[in-house]
């Protein structure tokens, strides 16, 4: 397609793309994520012990969704959703909303949104309020505190991976974004997309995990480096 003979594209991004809209990354050099060790907030083990922690956790982190906004990177992905002609799926470990404010619409949440919620009463996914420390009801079968992240903890199962799967089989194109690499099922996203054939290429600021496995790597702040990715491909 164009000039540079791709058809079919995924897109992985993890924490880095955010970086630069002030969202904190997971794996800073304290290895602390905004003062807590990941396995007290972001296992379902955590949320039993102390749901009250859990809960403001997430409640803040869902209110600090307002004070940011996308950055050049998840507009350019908007960019390239709104102008590349052939299969796209951009699939997003974060849990921020900032790929769709950018306009990006093909897209998956595969670690869940702060912005949605699950009842652990009757299962119903809900628009998440902007609290759930507070024992919200749910809308669907009224019970109040019965409310959880809609986040995909440490052992739990990712989402649409069916969907994610059969785009990694079919595209011939796979580009990492902003993520470690530290945690699968993404981090052997490449290695299934390598498998099925296709070229692969690392935006990051420094190598990632998995970097050796990458066709090609580019390394600095994705806001500079993923509007230029972008706007190659669709002039090639
Ligand atoms: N531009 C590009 N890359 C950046 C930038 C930037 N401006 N700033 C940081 N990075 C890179 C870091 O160098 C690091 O390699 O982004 C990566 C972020 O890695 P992590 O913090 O580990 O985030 P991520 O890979 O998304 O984590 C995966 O782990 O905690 C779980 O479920 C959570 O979805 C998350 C998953």
């Amino acid at each position: 397609m164009r000039g540079t003979g791709f058809q079919s594209i995924v897109v992985l991004t993890g924490a880095g793309i955010s970086a630069e809209s002030g969202v904190p990354t997971f794996r800073g050099p304290d290895g602390l994520w905004e003062g807590h060790r990941i396995e007290d907030v972001a296992t379902p083990q955590a949320f039993h012990r102390d749901p009250a922690l859990v809960q403001a956790f997430y409640d803040a982190r869902r209110a600090a969704l307002a004070r940011v906004e996308p950055n050049a990177a998840h507009r350019a992905l908007a960019w390239l959703d709104a102008e590349w002609p052939g299969d796209l799926l951009i699939v997003t470990q974060n849990v921020d909303d900032l790929h769709e404010r950018a306009g990006a619409a093909r897209m998956v949440h595969m670690h869940g949104e702060l912005k949605r919620a699950f009842c652990l009463a009757c299962g119903e996914r809900q628009a998440a309020p902007d609290t759930l420390s507070d024992g919200p009801a749910c809308a669907r079968c009224g019970a109040h505190g019965r409310l959880r992240p809609d986040i995909v903890w440490f052992g739990e199962m990712p989402y649409h991976m069916d969907r994610i799967e059969a785009a990694l089989a079919a595209c011939d194109l796979f580009v990492s974004i902003g993520t470690s690499g530290a945690v699968y099922p993404a981090a052997g996203f490449v290695q299934g997309a390598r498998h099925y054939g296709a070229h692969t290429l690392e935006i990051n600021l420094e190598p990632s995990e998995g970097t050796h496995v990458f066709h090609e790597a580019r390394h600095g702040r994705a806001g500079d480096l993923v509007p230029l990715w972008v706007g190659a491909l669709l002039e090639g």
